[in-house]
């Protein structure tokens, strides 16, 4: 939303872009001149509103904006938003589910309600309008009153023409107003308008924000009590929102790797004494070294490096950790005191969220591993980690989960070292940190051998990647990567469970990408290349220099620097990263946008 002196389209198109991750099934938007609203809506990707909206005359300086991800009913132009009420008085955008949306659109079906769309917001805006006229209300109370009604988590913005007022309400979801002067920007994400406002506050829980053209915006409590904004220094590098000279995100992500792995470490490691310190856990540490379990709920990529984290924690402290899906999480096994660490890059994933929450009411102490400041997560849980990976943009997520993944083994030998569960390990671990960054730089060396190797499989429809032990997690990542932007069926498996059952999908068209670096099972992890070489299939191995003995085996290799087989997941994901975009560019896919995905998943 943009509310000031200035065109409310620029600021309107650039904040959907830099909200795309949120979805990208269609966008629109709606611009106010002289009270008179013009709508623009498109399906499919922002390219398309923008064309749109390429030729628009309104001269507008008050607009909302919004860009979708589908639940409820398909990415058509009727669906997008913004949504307008039967009387044409109030216009709506919308974040979240109204979960009893048909019992109230049967409700308002009841009272002569038509509905031009499948969508639940245009449930809601008819919903606030019913409320308006039948308790002759303003909007604001209106909004109070169908807030209390609905189901789900919500952020929301509703403007009413009659009474040239915008209300901002947020329901458990997320909302930021930007305030530069006389301008005010309002969005799920603060970022949204970063370079047009250098302050920001937050629309908190229950929270209405108001706005009135040429008046200073006002935040109310739930009771519509003024309250004073906590107004924050918005600290965001603009680069980082941009593609620079990348020709999408994920390839600039994937190349930032190196440099964040040296901000993951700065001020956390000692080179010198080989200590490492988090500020952000202190509070919680004694809980921590007391704990003899621990849990750990997160989803997808965050997940992969979940069950990293077990086998650092299970090796280095020797304490059993369960790792679940956060969606899966049973909360009931959860007992005062245990520990329940959550894994998010956005800090907003709702699946992860209403686990910790969960946890948190059996009387867990709750832990977070999260990439986004100040996010849902981060204000959630007792302590925590941030993974100081940046600003992710593409949907595929690749340097925020070798941040996830370097914070996660830092606690595991933190926690090793203070528990005194091993010895003189840290010194050559942390010794190999040190140059962490460096061995990055030569896995990305391989790009050219693996655009290569892609651009031949490109005809490929199914993929298996296998890993032991810590490279178990970096398949099944692989996998994920090679799913989510080329389309390609991929599953990752445990490279000693092939021959249990899998190995029955061995045939020339099933390429299998194993990951044969050095460490405890290299060996075993070679018979498993030689049975798949025997019965037929086609291996492309994972090796580091040098390697002679499963290049006897296979010709299609993947050359990685050596590190010792703890680090091994931190290198050995590269390749499968850019294994998975080459893929997706070979078949013209558009990687930063996958097809029916979102960045940050909001809803459950
Ligand atoms: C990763 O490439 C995916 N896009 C997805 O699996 C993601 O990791 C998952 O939705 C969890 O997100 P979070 O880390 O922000 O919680």
């Amino acid at each position: 939303m943009y509310n000031g002196k200035k065109l409310a389209l620029p600021p309107l198109l650039t904040g959907l872009e830099r909200l795309e991750y949120r979805g990208y099934d269609s966008a629109g938007l709606v611009l106010l001149e002289d009270g008179l609203p013009a709508f623009y809506k498109a399906p499919g990707q922002l390219q398309n509103l923008r064309e749109k909206v390429k030729n628009s005359y309104v001269c507008s300086s008050f607009g909302m904006a919004h860009t979708r991800w589908a639940t409820h009913g398909g990415a058509t132009e009727a669906n997008a938003h913004p949504h307008v009420s039967q009387s044409q008085d109030l216009i709506i955008v919308h974040n979240g589910i109204v979960e009893n949306y048909l019992v109230i659109k049967k409700k308002l079906e009841n009272s002569g309600f038509t509905f031009y769309s499948e969508t639940d917001t245009e449930v809601l805006v008819n919903f606030i309008e019913l409320i308006k006229i039948d308790k002759k209300l303003d909007l604001t109370s209106a909004v109070q009153v169908a807030l209390s009604e609905i189901v789900g988590a919500c952020a929301m913005m509703v403007y009413s023409q009659s009474e040239k007022l915008l209300v901002a309400v947020n329901r458990g979801g997320q909302l930021f107003a930007g305030v530069n002067g006389s301008e005010c920007f309002v969005a799920s994400d603060k970022n949204a308008f970063a370079g047009y406002s250098k302050n920001f506050f937050e629309i908190g829980n229950n929270q209405f924000l108001l706005v009135r053209s040429g008046k200073e915006p006002k935040l109310l409590n739930f009771n519509l009590e003024v309250l004073k904004p906590e107004i924050e220094e918005l600290d965001v590098d603009i680069n980082q929102l941009t593609k620079g000279d990348y020709p999408n995100f994920m390839l600039k992500e994937i190349h930032e790797q190196p440099e964040i792995m040296r901000q993951g470490m700065t001020g956390r490691i000692n080179f010198k004494t080989q200590e490492i310190c988090f500020g952000g856990l202190d509070e919680c540490w004694e809980q921590i070294k007391q704990a003899s379990s621990l849990v750990i709920v997160a989803c997808g990529t965050s997940f992969h490096a979940g069950l990293l984290a077990k086998y650092w924690l299970e090796k280095l402290v020797n304490i059993p950790v369960k790792v679940e899906y956060a969606s899966e999480f049973q909360a009931a096994t959860i007992k005062a005191g245990d520990i329940v660490l959550g894994i998010s890059q956005s800090g907003t994933t709702a699946d992860t969220i209403v686990a910790l929450e969960a946890a948190k009411d059996q009387g867990a102490i709750t832990l977070g591993v999260c990439n986004v400041v100040n996010s849902k997560m981060a204000r959630l849980v007792n302590a925590g980690i941030y993974t100081r990976a940046g600003v992710e943009n593409g949907v595929a997520s690749t340097k925020a989960f070798t941040a996830q993944a370097l914070a996660l083994l830092l606690f595991a030998l933190k926690l090793a070292n203070d528990k005194k569960t091993i010895s003189n390990f840290n010194l050559r671990i942390i010794n190999q940190l040190e140059s962490l960054p460096n061995l990055m730089e030569q896995a990305l060396g391989s790009e050219k051998v693996i655009r290569t190797l892609a651009r031949k499989l490109k005809q490929t429809t199914n993929c298996l990647f296998l890993g032991r032990g810590y490279s178990f997690p970096v398949a099944l990542e692989g996998a994920l990567k090679l799913k989510e932007i080329s389309y390609v069926h991929a599953e990752g498996l445990p490279a000693g469970e092939s021959k249990h059952g899998p190995l029955a999908l061995i045939d020339e068209a099933m390429p299998v990408i194993v990951i044969a670096t050095q460490g405890e099972f290299y060996y075993k992890t070679m018979n498993n290349i030689s049975e798949i070489k025997h019965h037929g299939g086609r291996v492309i191995a994972l090796v580091n220099k040098n390697d002679n003995e499963i290049t006897g085996l296979t010709k299609e290799i993947i050359v990685v620097p050596l590190v010792d087989d703890i680090l091994s997941p931190l290198i050995n994901v590269i390749p499968l990263q850019l294994f998975a975009y080459y893929s997706a560019f070979s078949r013209g896919k558009d990687v930063d946008h996958p097809r029916n995905l979102a960045k940050s998943v909001t809803t459950e």
